[in-house]
């Protein structure tokens, strides 16, 4: 498995599969561990993670690692990526192209970790992986898709913006933590969708 996501991880850095290559200073690869059985999915890099070629390691990434520490996370032991692996200029939204082009990436990676659950952060990754919008009204649903569970949340930006939202980011991840205790404890859960 490990072996696997280095070869996608390879694949990805050397991608050329779409505008953002040309536009790109690095591929921004998932990182982390697997072990947990939990997946976190953004929507693209911005500066930073462009620069360091790392996700979420900007302000969003400093909101993610504070919200993931208080539900009871450790960073390091969590699956973090993105829905497209290179950053769109100016931090534009992705469009239907470069996502289309990226999703294999994403399919690989889910495919090698086989996560007992996926965190959807924001509108991007829930529209790409769910056909979702209205992220605020829709956040903390538990989804269940072809035999794979889904929680979606919040994107850790939209805390930039609006700092009210920072507990409530917080308090999702803190659910989505006990929702992997009872999936891990073969306990029921409820599904939203
Ligand atoms: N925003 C994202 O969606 N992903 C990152 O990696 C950083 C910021």
């Amino acid at each position: 498995m490990a072996f696997e996501l280095d070869n996608i991880r390879k694949n990805v850095i050397s991608c050329t599969r779409c505008e953002l290559s040309k536009t790109r200073t690095n591929a921004v690869p998932g990182v982390g561990s697997v072990e947990t059985g939990i997946v976190f999915i953004g929507e693209a890099p911005g500066r930073n993670e462009d620069i360091q070629g790392a996700p979420f390691v900007g302000t969003a990434g400093k909101i993610l690692s504070e919200a993931l520490e208080y539900a009871g996370f450790v960073r390091e032991d969590v699956y973090i990526t993105n829905v497209v692996k290179c950053r769109p200029p100016n931090n534009r939204r992705p469009n239907k192209q470069e996502l289309e082009s990226c999703a294999i990436y994403l399919q690989k990676e889910l495919e090698n970790i086989q996560p007992k659950i996926i965190c959807v952060l924001g509108n991007t990754a829930f529209g790409s992986l769910l056909g979702g919008n209205e992220i605020t009204k829709n956040r903390g649903k538990i989804i269940r898709r072809n035999a794979q569970l889904y929680f979606v949340t919040l994107h850790p930006a939209a805390i930039i913006y609006n700092p009210d939202l920072r507990q409530i980011l917080k308090e999702d991840l803190k659910t989505l933590h006990g929702i992997l205790d009872k999936i891990k404890k073969g306990m029921e859960i409820e599904i939203n969708e």
